[in-house]
């Protein structure tokens, strides 16, 4: 017989959790932390247009030619590793994770991510990704929930409040959330959400999708509200404890 987390031949079957969420909502270390548990692959779609919007910033394409843009995307050479113990991003062959996290691609990013052309061809490499995890995967970004995955069993949203966004991004990035590091962090979260807002829709949960309110939850409890949703629409349980 078959239950909820095995098909009619009682293998697992695959479990697609798209997450999405606005900066500092504790999407991206709450999806990776519920896709281990999960016994997951995970997916980063937006370390793919850092990824990018690194490799043009290296070889000098300027991020406001989209036509250039969108040639650098086709012949991007990525490769994005989906364990979610160990994400590791390379391009051409050298890891490059610690330099998509670096300021300067964190405010150029968005011009990478609002080129449609980009947006195309990043969505076909990760239905690609997903599609490779037999499985499942969590996949964390703006417009998974509604573009890449729409068809998943359990799909998430997570907000917080402007302020409980703030502080969270001015603690990972700056380790505070005195105003020096609040004013520093506010370009990061509320300038990039309002411009990748033109074209993918992120604040508001689509029909069908479940939205989980961060804003007074802490890194753990992020997780377990992931961990009770997927269990409760799916049946599956994480496999590994906290
Ligand atoms: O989540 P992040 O900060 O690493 O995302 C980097 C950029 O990519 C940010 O501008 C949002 C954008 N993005 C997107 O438009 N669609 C996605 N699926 C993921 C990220």
């Amino acid at each position: 017989m078959s239950t909820p987390e095995t098909d009619v031949h009682g293998c697992a079957s695959s479990l697609v959790v798209p997450v999405a969420g606005p900066s500092g909502s504790g999407e991206a270390r709450g999806s990776r932390e519920a896709a281990r548990r999960l016994g997951l692959a995970y997916l980063d779609t937006g370390a793919m247009y850092r990824a990018l919007a690194w490799w043009c910033l290296d070889q000098h394409v300027d991020l406001h030619d989209r036509a250039a843009v969108a040639g650098a995307g086709e012949r991007l050479p990525l490769v994005i590793t989906t364990d979610p113990t160990e994400v590791h991003v390379l391009v051409d062959g050298a890891d490059v994770s610690e330099q998509i996290r670096s300021t300067g691609v964190s405010e150029q990013v968005s011009l990478v991510a609002t080129n449609l052309a980009v947006r195309e061809q990043m969505r076909r490499r990760q239905r690609a990704l997903i599609a490779e995890h037999p499985v499942g995967t969590v996949a964390e970004g703006r417009d998974i929930t509604t573009v890449v995955a729409p068809d998943a069993a359990v799909r998430v949203l997570l907000t917080a409040s402007e302020q409980a966004r703030l502080e969270r991004r001015a603690r990972e990035l700056h380790g505070s959330t005195d105003d020096d590091a609040l004013a520093a962090t506010h370009d990061q979260v509320v300038r990039r959400d309002r411009d990748d807002s033109t074209v993918s829709q992120f604040a508001v949960a689509a029909d069908g999708v479940v939205t989980i309110d961060s804003s007074g939850l802490g890194f753990e409890q992020v997780v377990d509200a992931v961990l009770a949703l997927v269990e409760q629409r799916t049946g599956r349980r994480p496999v590994v404890t906290a």
